[in-house]
Parts: C-alpha cells; structure tokens; sequence
C-alpha cells in the first residue's frame, strides 16, 4: 500500500518545501479518505461550466463517467465562440482546422485522433476508435477515412471570425502562442460516476496558427490526458510542448499511484516543467482527480481556471500557480 511517506521516502515530491506548502492546502488526508463517493466532473476553463452542465445531466441520472466525458465536451466542440476547440477553431497558418482529441475509460481503454480535418466531434470520433478498432489511435486522412465510416459528416469547420483572426495574423504571421488565450484552451475534463469509475476526455484545435502537421498533448495518452481508475485522472492544458516532454498527465496520475494527492501531483508535474524546461513564456495548467473525488490544480502562470461540478453545483475555480 502507498502512503505519503513512501511517496515522500521515493522522493518523487521535488522539495520538502513543496510538500510543507501543499499539505496546509491539501487538507487531513483522512478527512478526504472518508468522503462518499458521489458524481463528480472537473473541465478546463471557463467553457467548463456549460461542459459539465451537459455532463452532469447525464452522471445525475445514472449514467457512466465514460458517456459525461464524452457529451460534456462536445458542447463546447459545438461551439463557433470557442475558437480553440472544434467548430471556430483557430487554424493552422495555413488557414486549415485540424483537431485532436482523446478519451479513456474506466478499465484503461483508451481512444485517440489527430491532425483530424473536417468532423465537428473529434472526441466521438476518439471513442470510436477505442470502441470500434484495435488500435489507440488513428491520424489525418486515416482519421477522416475512419469517421466517415463510421457516419460522421465532413463539415466545414473554419468560421468567418476564425477566418477574419487568422487573416488579421497573416499580416505579421508572427507565432507566439499567448498564455491564457481569452481564457480558454484545450478542454480536458475527468468525470466519476456513482459507481466511482473515472473516464476522462481531451479536445482542441491545438495552438493557433501552428504549423501545418503539428500536433500537441491533447491526443496523445499521458501527456494530454491519463486515467488509472485504481488511482485517479489527470488532464492537462496549454502549451502543448511541454506536456508532450514531459509526459505530464501520465506523471500527476503516477505521482497519486505513489502516494500524492492530486494537488501535490499537480504541483510536482508543474515543478518537473519548471525544472527542466524553459517556461517562463509558456502557460501549462493541469487538472486532476483522485479516487476519492478530491481534486487538485496547478499552473505555470495566475488565470488558469476549471469548473467543478458537485451536488448539481456547478463553480469555476482558480487554479494556483507558480509564478504568482
Ligand atoms: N494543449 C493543446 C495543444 O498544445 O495543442
């Protein structure tokens, strides 16, 4: 059995001081250890509150944490003013959507696409591949050629705002990705239903005006997403370089696995970023739930926020950060 002393004993916490600050913040580990399991969704930013609206309805009646990840992201997906996930998305500098997506379930089965063009809901595409191949993930024309067999529609994805945005960039086609972009990024959301069975979900457009072909964290398991339903889930948002060197995701669920809570793993996988990378320009948030339900958060920067939704009370929080 892993506690928080072979946690700390292993040191896999970067330093006595991290441990010292969020122990205060954290909380008695008993007291999180005795609360009842209830439906629970955590999402990104504030496009998570209409999120975990969609998700909830569907945890509040009984339904799997896998269905509520799903559902709950494809609004915002939906959505043309969420110009960094889906529908509305910002293109590449080319003027080309691409999207990237991925989900896991509660027994480790995992489904991923990128480099998607043309499908309004990559993550449904995402479970089909889990549900439907054997394989974990599909790219590009093989994605496209999968969802269209599978009855997707190609749409197209590029709105008039998102077109007026990108030509507006083509003037001085500088890249440099802003932190916090309006508030919104990537959606990574991790619900657990009334059985406690955790599933998670990750979707975007991925960095505004990326080059053509680039792909981020959000598709690939264990940097843009990871859930070991024995311990808990992460999720992980910003730039996407730094969580795919990382692997951060897989690291904040490791980190619970040995003894963390999720927001002292949070915490280390930030501190791991900070360590060994330059950061200063980048915004990195992470976001993740243990078994119990107890959930943590940690940034590079201040205005990383997530909604959490308990009880049918849906909140936006924010996240703490390393630079204050
Ligand atoms: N986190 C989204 C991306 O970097 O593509």
């Amino acid at each position: 059995m892993n506690t928080r002393r072979t946690f700390l004993k292993n040191g896999v916490a970067v330093t006595a001081g991290l441990a010292m600050s969020t122990m205060s913040c954290s909380g008695n580990r008993k007291e999180q250890k005795k609360r009842s399991k209830k439906p629970k969704v955590i999402s990104t930013w504030n496009h998570g509150i209409p999120a975990n609206e969609a998700a909830w309805e569907i945890l509040s009646n009984q339904g799997t944490a896998l269905d509520a990840a799903e559902k709950g992201v494809m609004v915002v997906e939906a959505d043309p003013k969420s110009t960094s996930v889906g529908y509305g998305g910002l293109p590449d500098r080319d003027g080309n959507v691409t999207l990237d997506a991925c989900i896991m379930d509660h027994l480790g089965n995992a489904g991923s696409v990128s480099f998607l063009q043309s499908i309004k809901h990559p993550i449904s595409v995402a479970r089909k591949v889990m549900e439907e191949t054997p394989h974990v993930m599909l790219v590009g024309d093989g994605a496209l050629e999968f969802a269209l067999s599978q009855g997707f529609q190609k749409e197209e994805l590029l709105t008039e705002e998102s077109k007026k945005q990108w030509e507006k960039w083509k003037v001085e086609s500088e890249y440099m990705p802003a932190i916090n972009s309006e508030n919104h990024d990537t959606i990574g959301m991790i619900c657990q239903d009334q059985d406690g069975n955790l599933s998670g979900s990750c979707t975007t457009s991925g960095a505004a005006y990326k080059m053509y072909g680039r792909v981020g964290d959000s598709p690939i398991i264990g940097a843009g997403l990871y859930v070991d339903n024995d311990h808990g889930a992460a999720v992980a948002t910003g730039m996407g370089e730094l969580m795919l060197k990382t692997l951060g995701s897989f690291l904040v669920v490791e980190l619970i696995r040995q003894g963390a809570s999720a927001q002292e793993a949070c915490e280390a996988a930030i501190q791991r970023i900070v360590d060994k990378l330059d950061y200063k320009s980048f915004q990195v948030g992470y976001l993740a739930m243990d078994k119990a339900g107890n959930t943590g958060a940690y940034a590079i920067h201040p205005g990383f926020n997530y909604a959490e939704m308990i009880d049918g009370n849906n909140q936006l929080i924010d996240s703490r950060s390393f630079i204050k």
